[in-house]
This record gives structure tokens, C-alpha cells and sequence, in this order.
């Protein structure tokens, strides 16, 4: 097969396999019965998912040095299971590619409004997150601090159910600010968690303060920063944690950019 052929074919299936995993332009409906809790909060709205840490003073953790959202192999030749695009071709900007309707800046997985994931894409709490949690948890818990994962993984649709029950009380505007329609929620990624109260108190404690200032060492970072909604797409919260692996976390806090901002993306629905 000619090299030119063989990468229009590239191209067309990179770009279908791009827009499989496009926005949802409506609110899908929900039967999700897995949603049964409702929400204790002051001021915000926040997701109950699925509990996956709770205190902990285990040390059997393993290094966390690896960025994370690694791209698989991107080697030349593509398999039916992988199909690689650089983002010259599919949106412009250099360093991105969509795997299989995953995006990835630089080797780090993208999750927002504008990037979303396929809805097959199950993927469970990832194990490396998991293991950098225990060990920050075990570090705060060493200066008598309690943090403790209250959300973890949700399914797409674990998500759709806990949107639409936010956008059917507050409005879909309302709820776009602080709930991600499903396919766009990070914690569809298995790489995000939301600490304790899950509401806008924990910024206050002493737990949330060592949170924002030490959270970078162990790989996470503040997802949704204060003042930052216009860029991220969420109002600010102190609570959702994602991670990058230490390296990448540690760059973009020392930055004090968002995750947006430090890659040059946007975090917009495609409406
Ligand atoms: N609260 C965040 C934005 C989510 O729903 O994933
Ligand atoms: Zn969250």
C-alpha cells in the first residue's frame, strides 16, 4: 500500500475515532439506579460516587514517578485496536493525540467540556492514583490530618444519572457549573477524587489547606482553582484532586496555571 494512502486511511479513522468520543450535545436520560444518595452541601452541589479510600495507614506504596495518561505505542504502524493522530492534523495544536477517543497533551490523559471520553471507557480507579492517595494520606495522617477519598471512579453512566438529577433541580445551566455531563467528568478517568466534605468548608480546614499546598508532591493537583471557571469550565473546588504523576503535577502547580492554561486548550462544549 502506498505510504500517502495508508495515511489518508490513518487520518479518516483517527478522525471518526476522534468524533465517537465528541461532546454530548444533549442531555442524555437517565435509569442509572445506582444513583440512590443525596447530596450534603452548603453551598455546591457536590457528586457522591463511589467510596473508594477511607483512612488508611498503609506504606505498601509504590513509586509514584510515572506521568500519567502514558499514550500507548505510537509507532508508525496502527493495529485496529489504535489509532493515532497528531494534533496537526486533527485540531491544530501540536503534542495532541486522540487514542482510540482519548486524548492525550503530551502524554497526559484530557478530560473537560471540550475533550471528552468514549462511554465504553470503564476503566475503574486507576491503581497508581490509588497508591499516591495512600501515600498522602499517610503523610497528612503523620501530622494528625484526616483526608479521605469520598469520590472516586464514576462510570459514564454513574455520571449521566448524578447530571441529569442536578440539571432536573438546579437547571442544566445551573449544574454545567459544577457537574460534568457524562463522557466529560475526569472521574470517568479513575484519576480524580474528591476529598472529605466534598463541599466548600473543606477549603477552610486544616486538612483542605495541606491538600492545596502538598498535594503536588504525591502527583495530584487542584483541578478547579478559585477564579479560574471562565478557563476550566467549573466553579472552584477544593476538593476534586487529579492525578498527573509527581513530576507533571508538580510542574503545572509550580506554574500556577490551570491545567488549561498550562497546556494552551479550551474547556468549552461543543453547543
Ligand atoms: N464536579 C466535576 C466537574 C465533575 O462532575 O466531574
Ligand atoms: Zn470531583
Amino acid at each position: 500500500m502506498k505510504k500517502g494512502f495508508l495515511l489518508t486511511l490513518l487520518i479518516a479513522a483517527g478522525i471518526m475515532t476522534s468524533l465517537s468520543g465528541c461532546a454530548e450535545k444533549t442531555v442524555p436520560a437517565t435509569s442509572d439506579e445506582t444513583v440512590t444518595t443525596e447530596y450534603i452541601s452548603t453551598t455546591v452541589p457536590i457528586p457522591d460516587g463511589p467510596v473508594g479510600i477511607v483512612a488508611s495507614t498503609d506504606n505498601n506504596y509504590s513509586e509514584d514517578t510515572t506521568a500519567m495518561g502514558v499514550v500507548p505505542d505510537t509507532s508508525a504502524e496502527t493495529t485496529s485496536e489504535t489509532t493515532v493522530e497528531t494534533a496537526m492534523e486533527v485540531t491544530g495544536k501540536q503534542g495532541i493525540e486522540t487514542i482510540n477517543g482519548i486524548t492525550y497533551i503530551d502524554g497526559v490523559l484530557i478530560v473537560n467540556k471540550t475533550y471528552s471520553l468514549p462511554k465504553d471507557y470503564n476503566p475503574g480507579v486507576d491503581a497508581t492514583a490509588e497508591s499516591a492517595f495512600k501515600k498522602m494520606q499517610s503523610a497528612a495522617a503523620s501530622e494528625g490530618l484526616n483526608i479521605y477519598i469520598s469520590s472516586g471512579f464514576r462510570s459514564y453512566d454513574y455520571q449521566s444519572g448524578l447530571y441529569e438529577r442536578y440539571a432536573q433541580r438546579d437547571g442544566y445551566a445551573a449544574a454545567d457549573r459544577y457537574s460534568a455531563r457524562p463522557g466529560h467528568s475526569e472521574h470517568q478517568t479513575g484519576l480524580a477524587f474528591d476529598l472529605n466534605s466534598i463541599d466548600d468548608s473543606f477549603a477552610e480546614t486544616k486538612e483542605g489547606k495541606w491538600v492545596a499546598e502538598n498535594c503536588h508532591k504525591y502527583g495530584f493537583i487542584i483541578r478547579y482553582p478559585k477564579g479560574k471557571e471562565d478557563i476550566t469550565g467549573y466553579m472552584y473546588e477544593s476538593w476534586h484532586i487529579r492525578y498527573l504523576g509527581v513530576d507533571m503535577a508538580t510542574k503545572v502547580y509550580e506554574s500556577g496555571k490551570t491545567l488549561e492554561e498550562y497546556f494552551g486548550i479550551t474547556s468549552e462544549y461543543d453547543e
